[in-house]
């Protein structure tokens, strides 16, 4: 299958109605369409059909126990795919929506087992990027979407990395250039009275806990390792418990004072460096000239939290493009955003984590 690739201005998506007829007509007869969101670009089928949403987890070699987003473009969308909403759930909503925070609910029959990975409970989110509105608007059907890389692979934040991954497997990409944010949602389960956050994101739990008080945190979110979050049961998030996000290269992350740090990322380099191996330092802005001696890769301002999300996986990419077998990391604080982005970077290392 070839796979059509189209650019789209993301301030006027209007302006090309004709591919958005086009792609719409794709998505109504079961096929498969990568876009942009805020987050990360996202893999789209009819979330109302099995045939549609099976493609998904085949294109992307996903288990099939792991459950998809359902994305909608206006609110008066949402209450014919779940039970109930809860006071809290519309406080949240109200806030948050357009944007990066998905929301699990009890699931209504149109929903699809296909779809909730065998739950009763299904996860929407309402993204704020115009592409994506004007898409499921488009289209008017819920659009079921994960990250649209291939099951493991760190999550697209280009248009061609949607391409690397996926090409000739799916229908068509809708090109809208780098997402905003980076880093995919903050997903929240609202089914219940306790309300959990299931994966830190770009809504942060100050900022949730503003609006409603006091979440639970799921244990695995803040665990030190896959296995550590067993004794509690499985990952509520039934995805968070695949090892994810991983470059093909080794990421060792090393956390102390910033001194201690330096030395040990040195000291890692020295080694792999004499034996040949090809290794990386993931650094920032302002240590980067700390490490002049190494190859380095510049992920982002450690003023701004928000460029080091954005530029996160891509940066994971890079260091496979080229062709690092080794990487080393110094780590972010765990504060507000710096949760997502050591929630990936753990992930994406395999929880390879030296303390110094
Ligand atoms: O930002 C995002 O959320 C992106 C963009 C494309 O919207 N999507 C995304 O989807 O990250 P995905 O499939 O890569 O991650 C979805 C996560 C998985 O960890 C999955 O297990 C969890 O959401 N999830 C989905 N439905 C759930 C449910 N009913 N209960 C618990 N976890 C659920
Ligand atoms: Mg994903």
């Amino acid at each position: 299958m070839d796979t059509i690739l189209k650019k789209i201005d993301n301030n006027n998506p209007h302006t090309d109605i004709a591919t958005f007829l086009k792609v719409a007509d794709i998505l109504k007869s079961d096929g498969l369409v990568a876009f942009p969101t805020e987050t990360v670009y996202g893999l789209g089928s009819n979330a109302l059909s099995p045939a549609a949403v099976k493609k998904i987890y085949k294109a992307k070699g996903r288990p099939s126990d792991n459950p998809l987003i359902v994305h909608i473009s206006s609110i008066d969308e949402l209450k014919p795919l779940v039970l109930n909403i809860s006071d809290k759930a519309k406080l949240l909503m109200a806030k948050f929506w357009p944007g990066a925070l998905t929301l699990i609910f009890k699931k209504s029959n149109l929903i699809p087992y296909e779809t909730s990975g065998g739950l009763e409970t299904v996860a929407i989110r309402l993204p704020s990027n115009p592409i994506a509105r004007f898409l499921i608007s488009t289209t008017g059907l819920p659009i079921a979407a994960p990250s649209a890389n291939s099951s493991g692979k760190p999550s697209p934040t280009k248009a061609i990395h949607v391409l690397e991954d996926l090409n000739g497997k799916i229908d068509a990409i809708l090109d809208g250039g780098d997402c905003n944010l980076g880093l995919e949602s903050t997903i929240l389960d609202v089914s219940t009275d306790d309300i959990y956050i299931l994966r830190p994101g770009p809504i942060t739990i100050s900022m949730i806990e503003n609006e409603i008080g006091k979440i639970k945190i799921d244990p695995s979110i803040i665990s030190t390792s896959l296995s550590s979050s067993e004794p509690t049961g499985a990952p509520k998030a039934p995805g968070m418990k695949y090892t994810h996000y991983s470059p093909n290269a080794n990421i060792t992350i090393v956390s102390g004072s910033d001194f201690n740090v330096q030395c040990e990322i040195k000291k890692l380099a020295d080694s792999f460096i004499k034996k040949q191996i090809k290794t990386c330092i993931i650094t920032t802005k302002q240590n980067n000239s700390i490490y002049n001696n190494y190859d380095t890769i510049i992920v982002g301002d450690l003023e701004n939290p928000k460029t080091i999300a954005k530029n996160l996986f891509s940066t994971f990419r890079k260091c496979d493009e080229l062709h690092f077998k080794e990487v080393l990391i110094g780590s972010f604080d765990e504060n507000d955003l710096g949760l997502a982005i050591m929630n990936r970077l753990k992930k994406a290392s395999g929880y390879t984590i030296i303390n110094v």
